[in-house]
């Protein structure tokens, strides 16, 4: 638990560069999964401040992101492509090579394949060494919304009509928003060796309470993240209001 999000970004961000470094020195790529939405804003902001400052290069990364609506132009407003590139990597020397994103213009025949081959490349990658992600209200992670179950890899989701509304104002109204997307399955995310999740602000107090002190299940995705080894959650005081840990065994 932080006081805010800025020391709990920070801290994400130097355990990204400590691991991109240890990678770099050894030779060797760091697979990096990536989230958007305005949870992990600060820590991409850090990664470019150490990228301006302190000499740290993004060149040995290769980056996967959770997911994107679809369908979605990559230049539109809300393009979770146009987000990354305006985030972070315009910013840092990543390679563009390096970035895999969901593509939400391919013709929906082919989001299949294009999800196979998305599975395919995170594994020839060698894996997600560290995933970010942030929480939707219902308990998603990527878009994986209730009742999608712990095996579940890349593929097309329909929203909930809660993570459509909570992205209503991104979109000038609910009409304009996607009623799909692509996204990593839960077994995809759980399948990166760290994962640190975020979360801040009090309207993430509810479902950061369930889904730490919550039984496991498939009507809460983020539930399944208990049953993995090295996931830490990384709170702001509001977003950690509702836990009464001395009662949770987790
Ligand atoms: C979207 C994204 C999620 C993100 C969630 C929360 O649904 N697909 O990956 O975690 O929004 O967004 P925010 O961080 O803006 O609260």
């Amino acid at each position: 638990m932080f006081k805010n999000a800025s020391e709990a970004s920070q801290v994400v961000a130097t355990e990204i560069a400590t691991l991109v470094r240890e990678r770099a020195s050894a030779g060797k790529p760091c697979v990096l999964g990536l989230a958007t939405g305005s949870t992990p804003m600060g820590v991409y902001r850090e990664l470019i401040r150490m990228h301006r400052d302190e000499n740290l290069s993004l060149r040995n990364v290769v980056t996967f992101n959770l997911d994107e609506y679809f369908p979605m132009a990559p230049d539109a407003a809300q393009s979770y492509v146009r987000f990354m590139n305006e985030n972070l990597f315009d910013h840092v020397d990543v390679l563009s090579e390096n970035v895999h994103i969901p593509d939400g213009t391919i013709a929906e025949e082919s989001v299949g394949k294009f999800c196979d081959d998305y599975e395919s490349k995170i594994a020839a990658a060698g894996g997600i060494d560290l995933q970010l992600l942030g929480i939707g209200r219902t308990g998603h992670i990527g878009f994986n919304e209730p009742r999608s179950d712990a095996d579940t890899v890349t593929r097309m989701v329909v929203l909930n009509s809660v993570t459509r509304n909570d992205a209503a104002e991104n979109f000038d109204g609910l009409e304009n928003v996607p009623h799909h997307a692509v996204t990593m399955g839960v077994q995809t995310i759980l399948n990166a060796q760290r994962i640190r999740l975020m979360a801040y602000g009090e309207h993430k107090s509810a479902i950061v309470e369930r889904t730490v002190c919550g039984d496991i299940t498939e009507s809460i995705p983020a539930t399944f993240l208990q049953q993995h080894g090295d996931v830490r959650f990384l709170m702001d005081d509001a977003a950690a209001s509702k836990l009464n840990l001395s009662n949770t065994s987790k």
